[in-house]
């Protein structure tokens, strides 16, 4: 009989929790588990002996099922970044301690592409010691910049978001008779994929968004002020996506950095904004969709939902198979009908790295996204849940302030 731990980490999303979920469930499945074990805060709580007693929190079905159409990350999180143990293995001390004392013989931890670098040098660490104990990322994140996985568990829930508010926006914006420019500016760091996601809407036959500016793509305000001329002289409401990461002068963003040395974005839709209003002078607005594109779970896509669970689950399959420093990943079987499975990668070969958009995801002129790209979106935003409500709200799972602290 062994315990097993588990943590969140990095920025929110609607799926991390159902991740949660599916280590939970099928940890509940296997004889070989008993205790498991949440560490409040990603890795910090495993440093601090920060742990909750999983069983306790989550004492039903309903509770799983609320469990997992509660957005963010129930545990807390952290962007935490561990040394490298050759130079200085006091934290890794105390982590193995956390881990001997609760007799835990496996770690997983939901995360992104710097999480990943945790699962990577731990288990690197473990090895060294000799000290039997797996270690196993479940990866999240928005942004969708993993490497060799399909796509991210979190990224369809915000992506269909991002579409759902975008069409909105464009009905919005087009009701009066004088032309305007409204520009969305939407996360995902320095990769364009949530961005470019928006552009789903013309499968459906909008022409909106009419521009859309990635990261991966060089951007120049001139030819930005020649591109929105230019679908002004075509469309009255003309719609701009922008992604939070484009290159933008000094000073635009707080310059602010975490402890991955990512700076804090936003603020590219302001300045486009004021550089619409002072150059050409029309009506014209900016919209940070913020975070509220990782955190509203009422659009989340039951896709996503099912497979962040799905793969959590696997993860444990996984470890108990004897597996350790491995990251679960998607592989897109088909597309049409869509089919993933489940498989794994080195976490070293995850961990610190970007994915970025594929050239062929744009379209030629650089300012918008191609069908391909579309094709590929599209199965990833479908279905939705039966959201659980409460006095008109979407009800949410939480753990007291005063357990978490
Ligand atoms: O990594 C996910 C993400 O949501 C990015 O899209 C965004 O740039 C960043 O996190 C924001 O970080 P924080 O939650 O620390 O403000």
């Amino acid at each position: 009989m062994m315990n097993i731990a588990v943590a969140q980490s990095g920025g929110p999303t609607c799926a991390i929790n159902a991740s949660l979920v599916g280590v939970f469930r099928e940890s509940l499945k296997e004889p070989e588990i008993d205790a498991i074990f949440g560490s409040v805060n990603g890795i910090e709580g495993i440093i601090e002996n920060h742990l909750i007693d999983m069983k306790t929190l989550i004492r039903s079905n309903d509770d799983i099922e609320l469990l997992r159409q509660t957005p963010s990350t129930v545990l807390g999180s952290c962007r935490y970044k561990l040394p490298d143990w050759h130079e200085d293995d006091t934290v890794y001390r105390k982590i193995t301690n956390t881990l001997i004392q609760r007799q835990i013989g496996a770690f997983f931890y939901i995360g992104g592409n710097d999480s990943m670098d945790t699962v990577n040098k731990l288990s690197e660490y473990f090895r060294e010691i000799s000290l039997d104990i797996k270690v196993i990322g479940i990866p999240k994140t928005i942004d969708n910049d993993l490497c060799i996985t399909d796509h991210t568990p979190g990224f369809g829930s915000a992506a269909k978001y991002v579409a759902a508010t975008m069409h909105e926006i464009i009905r919005d914006s087009s009701v009066y008779s004088m032309p305007s420019v409204t520009i969305v500016e939407i996360m995902g760091r320095h990769a364009g994929w949530l961005t470019a996601s928006s552009a789903v809407l013309h499968a459906l036959g909008e022409t909106a968004p009419h521009l859309v500016y990635v990261p991966e793509t060089e951007f120049s305000l001139e030819i930005f002020m020649k591109d929105v001329r230019h679908e002004m002289a075509k469309h009255k409401a003309v719609i701009v996506a922008v992604s939070e990461g484009m290159e933008v002068p000094d000073g635009v963003q707080s310059g602010v950095v975490d402890n991955f040395g990512h700076k804090y974005l936003s603020g590219i839709g302001k300045y486009l904004e004021e550089a619409v209003r002072s150059e050409i002078g029309c009506k014209v607005r900016s919209i940070e969709l913020n975070v509220m594109q990782r955190c509203s779970s009422h659009m989340c896509s039951s896709t996503d939902i099912n497979e962040s669970e799905a793969i959590g689950a696997a993860g444990v399959r996984h470890a108990l198979n004897g597996e350790t420093g491995k990251v679960m990943i998607f592989r897109r079987v088909n597309n049409m009908p869509y089919t993933v499975v489940i498989e794994t990668a080195d976490a070293s070969e995850i961990a610190n790295k970007e994915k970025f958009l594929p050239d062929n995801f744009i379209t030629k002129s650089g300012n918008n996204i191609s069908d391909t790209a579309v094709r590929y979106f599209l199965p990833l935003i479908q279905g939705e849940l039966n959201i659980i409500m409460d006095r008109g709200v979407p009800k949410h799972f939480t753990i007291k302030e005063s357990v978490l602290k």
